[in-house]
């Protein structure tokens, strides 16, 4: 006779042969499609032909599509397969440290190479592109994260990358450039003096700490000076880097099924948006194909609140000005993040799907400081021996917070968090948090106005 024993695992693991073969694309599903992105001499809708001197046409493609599932090609699925599935935990410890009845569950992306969800995107990007002859493709990094992935990614498939790094995280990470280097890419501080308007920065502040939106410049400026030879690639913000997200989150469906539970909110952390979308898209999907109602929260940092002190409007993704127009939570593209230590998630705009989302009121979002989350991060660490990236620390945050809410109205909800990333490369983040030297959060209200009012016009 069978026994049905209640589970008390640990660790929701999917087998290889299960992995899903598709991405879900959340356009299929939308009340509404999101505002297009616009060309930024015309400023009338940008078409593909717009985007085809910086990405390969199966990108562009992926970025319009209306196609519910997009298959993933084999070859990707092949190179997944070194990390893929990564496991879901139930982090029974945290609960019962906490003393809350909530249940806590959280999908580790730290197992892939790069210890982040980055490759979930890096992978496909750089298959795309080799399909269509590419050679050479330029990218940022902030944190280094999306770098050493795209590195990785072009080493896979025989692509020289070259990267412009955030020059503050370059010095806080020195590690993420020999990464870089191990996998076969190049990687430059940004502001550098290989561009003109890195030059220009330089010459204006030859101490400016750089920022995403600056690398984006600097990047998109050595794509059009190599005449075509070269590509470029984003690691956030546009759909079809969403879209490869999702496979976590596609796989996040499977294990709660296996673990016999169903999440009431999600949690992840927001730079771009990428690793939050791409856990909570498929669950949303359901959602709005008249499923469960989901409580979606995105979690930024206090100093960089695209979200919640950000202006819903049409912006350049970069400092320069050369990106088509996204509409977006923007803090402006001048805006300068402080050099605070979540190098990911010091971005002045946002994803214009989760831009769109949160309009529509299906997510909300929450801003941390970092000294509460290093809090967090510590917290899990010792209850569940993982130390998070500092941008997966806002997670952490923010989910111990819905566990304590549900503990002081005595609720068991579901609560599933995306833990973006390990944080075995940012110990001196710790270090600074440990003895004391982690600077108080600061929002530069005035700058980011001063930003805000030489946003484009748009008729
Ligand atoms: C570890 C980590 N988490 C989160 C992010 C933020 O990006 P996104 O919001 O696209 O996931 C980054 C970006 O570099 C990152 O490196």
């Amino acid at each position: 006779m069978m026994i049905f024993i209640m589970t008390d695992s640990i660790k929701y693991i999917l087998e290889e042969s299960k992995a899903p073969k598709t991405w879900y694309n959340i356009n299929s599903d939308l009340p509404s499609p999101p505002p297009p992105p616009l060309h930024p001499g015309t400023k009338q809708p940008a078409g593909p032909d717009d985007f085809a001197p910086l990405f390969p046409m199966g990108l562009i493609m992926q970025e319009v599509s209306t196609e519910r599932e997009i298959e993933i090609p084999e070859p990707v699925r092949e190179i997944y397969k070194q990390w893929r599935p990564s496991p879901l935990f139930r982090a029974r410890r945290l609960e019962k440290y906490l003393d809350t009845p909530a249940k806590i569950y959280y999908k580790y992306e730290g197992v892939s190479p790069t210890g982040s969800h980055k490759p979930n995107t890096a992978v496909p990007q750089a298959f795309f592109n080799k399909e269509e002859g590419v050679k050479k493709i330029f990218t940022e990094t902030g944190a280094g994260q999306w770098g050493s992935s795209l590195a990785f990614a072009g080493q896979m498939f025989g692509i020289d990358i070259e990267v412009f790094m955030v020059k503050v995280s370059f010095e806080q990470k020195p590690y993420r450039k020999l990464m870089m280097q191990s996998f076969g890419g190049t990687c430059h501080p940004s502001p550098s003096d290989l561009t003109d308007f890195g030059k220009k920065l330089l010459s204006e502040d030859p101490n400016n700490p750089g920022s995403l939106g600056i690398a984006i410049s600097e990047a998109i400026e050595a794509v059009v000076k190599s005449e075509g030879k070269a590509k470029y690639a984003l690691g956030s913000v546009l759909g079809h880097v969403l879209l490869h997200q999702t496979i976590n989150g596609n796989e996040a469906i499977l294990q709660m099924e296996q673990a016999g539970d169903y999440p009431d909110i999600i949690v992840g952390c927001t730079g771009g948006g990428s690793n939050l979308a791409g856990l909570m898209f498929p669950f949303l999907g359901q959602q709005l194909r008249g499923g469960q109602k989901i409580d979606i929260i995105g979690c930024e940092p206090l100093s960089c609140p695209s979200f919640t002190k950000g202006k819903y409007a049409y912006d350049h993704g970069d400092m320069a000005r050369m990106t088509p127009l996204i509409k977006m939570h923007t803090l402006g593209s001048d805006f300068l993040p402080p050099a605070n230590h979540s190098g990911g998630l010091r971005y002045h705009g946002m994803s214009y799907h989760l831009s769109h989302l949160y309009d529509l009121g299906l997510m909300r979002a929450k801003a941390y400081g970092q000294k509460d989350c290093f809090e967090a991060g510590v917290i899990f660490g010792k209850q569940e021996g993982i130390i998070p990236a500092p941008e997966g620390n806002h997670a952490v945050k923010g989910a111990i917070d819905a566990a304590l809410e549900c503990k002081e109205k005595g609720e068991s909800k579901t609560i599933l968090f995306n833990l973006c990333g390990h944080g075995h490369f940012d110990m001196t983040a710790y270090d600074d948090y440990f003895s004391g030297k982690l600077a108080d959060d600061f929002y530069d209200e005035s700058s980011a106005n001063q930003s805000l009012s030489k946003l484009p016009e748009i008729a």
